[in-house]
């Protein structure tokens, strides 16, 4: 009997250090370093689950000077414990496919002790996988400042396509209190972010996608710019996330993205737009555009002050194609204003070939052969 007992304890302990070793080679294996840059590149195919803490862990054991890159592919039953903000010593690149992530408020309000290192995250093709409460926790208690920043060394910030999904909740059976926290949550983000004893600085971001989510909350653009700074931010990327107006923040661009240089808002639902309708909080001057691009929006009216785009402090180039455009003055205003670009900057031609729909003819005609002589403009 004793004999037994003691085998089943060495066995047992055995089998723990297995899994613990497995979890370290598991690492080692999947993580070589690449001669050219001396980064540990850490390539992962994930089938069932795998736990960003092990990675941590590993990391963590791997010395101050090394880095880290992890990249992990998940076929559709493939799940990641990660939470948010997605810290590992040494990570400086990080890029998460297909997956379903559980675990990200996890440690809403636990500082990880490690230092800001990631540069480029990626996150395409995401489920989130949480409950209403910690939604709620989220919103109603102090995350940390960690938390709420996330990793400010980041230069590039690619968030694309990301849902969530809450597998304990019935909508038509939402408790009366979850109701109420959810009809004031939106007040409660606005009061807290005006509270803030701090603001987030992301003085290397220089790219952000946020493409690809219909979801995307009506107040998300305004808590982003409330307590953030953006000094370097040239491309932002908002493409098809269903927006039927431009958000006032991005009209505003000057005042949180002042380098921006590319505004993609294609695939949208936007049927107007008016770029100089904001107050120049903050002067900048520079010859370099800024290019807005609505394509394949709604646009059927250009405001009066179109020619303004191109002499104003920083010239804008708006790019209407694949826009419900009709063949009237509207698009004779539009189409100087775009000769203009094209004249001015020596690029652009593409603009020439958008077309406006003429219901006289039933047909299509481009810009370039659009002629109107009888708009006084
Ligand atoms: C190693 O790093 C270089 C430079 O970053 C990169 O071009 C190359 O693709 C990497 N090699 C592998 C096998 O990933
Ligand atoms: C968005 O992500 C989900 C979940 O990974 C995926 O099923 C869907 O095909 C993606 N949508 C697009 C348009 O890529
Ligand atoms: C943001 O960080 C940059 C670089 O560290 C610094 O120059 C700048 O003053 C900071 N801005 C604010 C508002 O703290």
């Amino acid at each position: 009997m004793l004999f037994r007992h003691i085998f089943g304890l060495v066995v047992g302990i055995n089998l723990i250090l297995t899994v613990i070793c497995q979890s370290r080679g598991y690492f080692n294996r999947n993580c070589p370093v690449n001669r050219s840059n001396d980064v540990r590149e850490c390539k992962m195919y994930v089938d069932t689950r795998l736990n960003f803490i092990d990675f941590r862990q590993w990391t963590s054991g791997l010395g101050n000077a090394v880095k880290v890159s992890l990249d992990i592919t998940c076929s559709s039953n493939g799940r990641v414990y990660i939470p948010w903000p997605m810290k590992a010593n040494g990570l400086v690149k990080l890029t998460i496919e297909g997956c379903t992530l559980e675990g990200y408020a996890s440690e809403f309000n636990t500082p990880t002790r490690l230092k800001d290192e990631l540069q480029d995250l990626s996150l395409d093709n995401i489920v989130i996988v949480s409950n209403l409460d910690s939604i709620f926790d989220i919103i109603y208690k102090p995350v940390t400042q960690e938390y709420d920043c996330g990793q400010q060394t980041l230069r590039s910030a690619v968030r694309r396509n990301i849902s969530y999904m809450f597998p304990n909740i019935n909508d038509q059976r939402l408790s009366k209190r979850h109701e109420a926290l959810l009809m004031s949550s939106a007040d409660e983000l606005i009061k807290k972010s005006k509270q803030k004893r701090y603001r987030c600085n992301y003085s290397e971001l220089n790219y952000i996608d946020q493409s690809l989510s219909r979801t995307r909350s009506k107040l998300y653009l305004r808590l982003m710019t409330a307590y953030s700074e953006y000094p370097e931010l040239q491309t932002f990327l908002i493409a098809d996330n269903g927006y039927r107006r431009v958000p006032q923040e991005l009209i505003d661009w000057r005042k949180s993205f002042p380098q921006l240089t590319l505004l993609d808002m294609s695939k949208n639902k936007i049927s107007k737009f008016d770029f100089l309708g904001a107050p120049f909080t903050r002067m900048n001057t520079r010859s370099q555009p800024l290019v807005a691009d609505l394509s394949n929006n709604l646009v059927t009216t250009i405001p009066l002050n179109m020619p303004d785009y191109l002499t104003g402090s920083v010239p804008i180039i708006v790019d209407l194609t694949g826009n419900p455009l009709n063949c009237n003055c509207d698009f004779l205003r539009y189409k100087n204003y775009a000769m203009e670009a094209i004249r001015r900057f020596g690029r652009y031609n593409h603009l020439s070939q958008i077309t406006c729909y003429s219901p006289r003819s039933g047909r299509k005609i481009s810009l370039a052969n659009y002629r109107n002589n009888n708009c006084l403009i």
